[in-house]
């Protein structure tokens, strides 16, 4: 059933075979289509089973909890289950409690880390699972090599998202980072259950999800249905930035869209959210047991698109965000809003460097969402652009991030490598001295 709205959006001026056709002329001429959500098509996606309105997915997976999330119809009894199959094959009880929002939530203790979990969860009588996740080595741990899906700008409901949608649960992920505006239009809890939950259904029951706010995801109300989708390490109540340990890895993710003095803060130098980001930075560039630090955001600071009112790079982010990033050794920056792909060579202090001697950016925008018509100015800072559908895949290891991007027919249309950067607080090594 679909019950969306049909309503503009802040779509761009249609394009015809890669020529940008701008003003009302060229709307005309091709129709407006481009510039609205398409209706979500439920060909090849399976009904929700009776008593849930969203299917039971993981979140928060730590190397000792997590957590499965669930809504369920109103009244709805409802038990959780789970089980370490390689430990204990008996299935222990969860308790049941509301998360937010009308979301149910259930928590799971005393994992064992770098395992196999399973878990069952029964609404109504109807009973979804068993799903297997994998519990995040123990925090400094090196381990096997760390796959992560990235994606953003993802919740159409078009034919391009359902069909990247199944190209990523072909595949086995550690865990997943959104690059925000998950749920188009307007965030509503509709548009989570419909756009987001309903579509990646495989994917969600068994990766943990870690989201980047994005514009589009707290229009409806405030971000009521976005706070009681997910759930995250709050570093204070009601913030919707946080950073988390997996192996060796530190995560961050920056709310550059909610209107709070927060985030306002990250573009005017000022703010609980920009000390709070430095002070995550800062004490990841001195871990030792810390190799990585990747951050994800929706609104970019690099970005080659140019046409587009209230798109392209973020000015006043790039001011305040990037030294820090590269003060304290960022590897990798990813963001989104914009509806393309690009990558950039490593870069410090606006210049190219060599591999190792700066973070490396990567927009990916192109998880469903209509494409912008839109130029891409090729700089000498651009490793690639591309206007296409894609997710990313990161594979993180010892020595080298190894990227791949995947288009909606499953074709590699990027690879790359990044290889550590370790910031300039300790002097840079003599490689990146210029
Ligand atoms: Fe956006």
């Amino acid at each position: 059933m679909n019950r969306f709205r049909q309503r503009g959006s802040e779509c761009g001026p249609a394009v015809s075979s890669g020529r940008l056709v701008r003003g009302v002329v060229g709307a005309a001429v091709l129709g407006l289509a481009a510039c609205y959500p398409a209706p979500v098509d439920p060909v090849g996606l399976p009904p929700t089973p009776p008593s849930f309105v969203r299917v039971p997915y993981v979140q928060q997976v730590t190397d000792s909890s997590a957590s499965a999330l669930w809504m369920s119809q109103p009244g709805s009894v409802d038990t959780a289950w789970y089980r370490v199959p390689e430990v204990d094959s008996t299935w222990t009880r969860a308790v049941v409690a509301d998360h937010r929002y009308g979301t149910r939530r259930a928590d799971f203790g005393s994992l064992p880390a770098a395992s196999t979990v399973e878990y069952v969860v029964s609404a109504g009588g109807t009973r979804a699972g068993p799903h297997p996740f994998r519990t995040a080595p123990s925090e400094g741990t090196a381990g096997e090599d760390v796959r992560v899906l990235l994606f953003g700008d993802s919740g159409w409901g078009g034919p391009a998202q359902l069909e990247l949608a199944r190209q990523m649960q072909r595949d086995d992920w550690d865990l997943s980072i959104h690059v925000g505006d998950i749920a188009y239009n307007d965030g509503s809890e509709e548009d989570f259950t419909e756009r987001h939950f309903r579509v990646y259904v495989p994917t969600l029951a068994s990766t943990p999800f870690y989201p980047a706010v994005g514009n589009h995801d707290i229009r409806a109300d405030g971000g009521q249905s976005y706070d009681g989708a997910f759930l995250w390490p709050e570093p204070f109540p009601g913030a919707r930035y946080f950073a988390f340990r997996w192996g060796r890895i530190q995560f961050v993710s920056i709310d550059t869209s909610s209107m709070t003095d927060d985030v306002d803060g990250l573009r005017n130098g000022t703010g609980r959210q920009l000390d709070w980001l430095r002070g995550v930075l800062r004490e990841a560039s001195a871990d030792s047991a810390v190799d990585w630090i990747i951050t994800f955001q929706h609104h970019p600071m690099y970005s080659h698109a140019v046409g587009i009112s209230g798109h392209g790079l973020d000015r006043s982010l790039r001011a305040n965000l990037l030294p820090l990033f590269e003060r304290y050794g960022v590897d990798l920056v990813t963001a989104g809003h914009d509806h393309h792909y690009e990558r950039t060579w490593p870069i410090r202090d606006g210049r190219r460097v060599d591999d190792g001697c700066g973070p490396v950016h990567v927009l990916s925008g192109g998880g469903g969402a209509s494409r912008y018509a839109r130029d891409i100015t090729n700089t000498t800072l651009l490793a690639t652009a591309q206007r296409v559908y894609q997710y990313v895949e990161l594979t993180v290891g010892a020595d080298r991030i190894q990227g791949r991007t995947i288009d909606r027919g499953g074709q590699v249309v990027d690879e790359f490598s990044v290889r550590r950067y370790d910031g300039t607080t300790e002097g840079l090594p003599g490689r990146c001295s210029r």
